[in-house]
């Protein structure tokens, strides 16, 4: 194998898997930052990312003197070049906002090529791993106005809370650049994971990240409706999703139903997607049907608690006091961003609700940005006499709770469960009035 030397710009949570990973598959890496900070806290073993097994990839890098971490992009060139022989991959791991209008913002990419574009050795290939729109390799090009370094697109397929694992054992890797061997040689990075390879130009490659990222939005949107649907017609929707993921064509995983899509991903890169399209003259109606139904899926969570709560679709929750169990915007990570917990929390603060709520991955000192939300860190004084208790995070913590207890604190034994995550028999036994998500209620 090819001992690559590796600069990695960014030290966010792509970037410092990236980092992490290549370092463990045995290339030198350095990984640089801005944030000075941050580089500080790195250089000192402290990991502020929740991400299983990466300070234990981190700490093996640093040991084995294959990974190292500086503040600024030159300063990675810098510290490559000392060892006698300078980059020869650069990975772009930066921010992409939502912009306006739900454009793509750039900013950060382009700050970084025009630090660097005087300092890069020539032969080196510049790989762009952030969520970009169709045609950024080639802008990247243009501003680089260096013919001698190739641009080349490898998106990252990770999830929060799996990132490593996702990393080392891809379903796929994509590489897509439009000057010949370029993509070959990014490719032959993650040779020793086996995965299959897409080899392409650079806007396809650019085209697929934005392509997996909504196709997954739209199979929870339609997963969503057809919940929704079951309730209507008293079919149930685990059983019914059981029955189609059997399909290898349709395949059971992101197949739960919840309280909408969310994230720091699936909501920027679906209206990312849907602007590119606007500019081309495309009208993406499946998408907007897609992003529209995850909307209506928060205030149909908000009807949800209305209703059993009150006993009536429009029954006022004004003063009701509600327990919110989970805040993140999935489980297994503390990330807020995005969250379509926080979104339901809002609609239920507007309609009058107080809330108190518990996140077993949050501090109780944790900023939640909506006025009025009171934060515990114990799930059984979160429950002291609500009038329901209402799950949106699918924390597998919160199955093992003390029913029974929490039966007798809470002013009325009511579950809004929007993840469909405790066992209706169980709580029902413990005394509580169940609701899930396109469930037949006799289940
Ligand atoms: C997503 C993609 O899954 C990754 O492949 C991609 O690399 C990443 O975005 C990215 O672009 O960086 P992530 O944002 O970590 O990953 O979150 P997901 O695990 O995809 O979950 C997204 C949302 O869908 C969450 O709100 C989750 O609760 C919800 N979800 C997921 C469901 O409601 N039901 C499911 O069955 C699965």
């Amino acid at each position: 194998m090819f001992v690559r030397r590796i600069a990695v710009v960014g030290a966010g949570y792509v970037g410092l898997t990236t980092a992490a990973c290549m370092a463990s598959l045995g290339h030198r890496v350095v990984c640089a930052d801005l944030d000075e900070d941050k580089i500080g806290r790195l250089q000192a073993g402290e990991i502020d990312i929740r991400e299983p097994g990466l300070a234990g990839l981190v700490a093996e890098g640093v040991a084995a003197g294959r990974l190292s971490f500086v503040v600024g992009a030159t300063g990675a060139l810098d510290e490559l070049a000392a060892d006698a022989k300078p980059v020869e991959v650069i990975f772009l791991c930066l921010p992409t906002p939502m912009g306006v209008g739900g454009v793509a913002d750039l900013e950060a990419i382009e700050a970084v090529l025009e630090e660097l574009r005087e300092k890069l050795p020539s032969g080196c290939v510049l790989v762009n791993k952030s969520t970009v729109p169709v045609g950024t390799a080639e802008r990247a090009t243009e501003l680089l106005m260096r013919s001698d370094i190739p641009v080349v697109s490898n998106p990252e397929f990770l999830r929060e809370g799996c990132a490593v694992r996702d990393f080392l054992n891809p379903d796929r890797v994509v590489v897509g650049s439009d000057v010949s061997d370029a993509a070959e040689r990014v490719a032959a990075l993650y040779a020793r994971l086996g995965a299959p390879t897409v080899l392409t130009d650079a806007a396809s490659a650019e085209m697929v990240k934005y392509a997996a990222n909504c196709f997954l939005a739209m199979k929870l949107s339609y997963v969503n409706a057809i919940a929704e649907l079951c309730e209507r017609l008293n079919a149930d929707i685990v059983d019914v999703t059981e029955g189609i993921g059997y399909d290898r064509r349709i395949g059971q995983a992101f197949l739960s139903p919840g309280p909408g899509w969310g994230g720091s991903c699936l909501p920027k890169d679906t209206q990312a997607l849907l602007q590119v399209a606007d500019a081309v003259d495309f009208e993406f109606r499946l998408l907007r049907a897609t992003i529209d139904t995850n909307i209506r899926q928060y205030q149909r969570m908000v009807d949800k608690v209305r209703e059993a709560v009150t006993g009536k679709r429009t029954g006022s929750l004004r003063w009701k006091r509600l327990a919110v169990l989970g805040l993140t915007f999935k489980a297994g990570t503390d990330d807020l961003r995005g969250s379509p917990a926080l979104a339901v929390v809002a609609q239920l603060r507007q309609a009058g609700a107080e809330l108190i709520a518990y996140d077993p991955a949050l501090p109780a000192d944790t900023r939640i940005n909506t006025p009025g939300v009171v934060l515990v860190d114990d799930p059984y004084l979160v429950a002291k006499d609500v009038d329901a208790i209402v799950i949106l995070t699918e924390w597998a913590d919160f199955r093992s709770l003390d029913w029974p207890h929490l039966a007798t604190i809470v002013r009325r034994p009511v579950i809004i469960d929007t993840r469909n995550l405790l066992d209706p028999d169980v709580v029902r036994r413990a005394g509580f009035y169940w609701v899930g998500v396109g469930r037949t209620l006799n289940r």
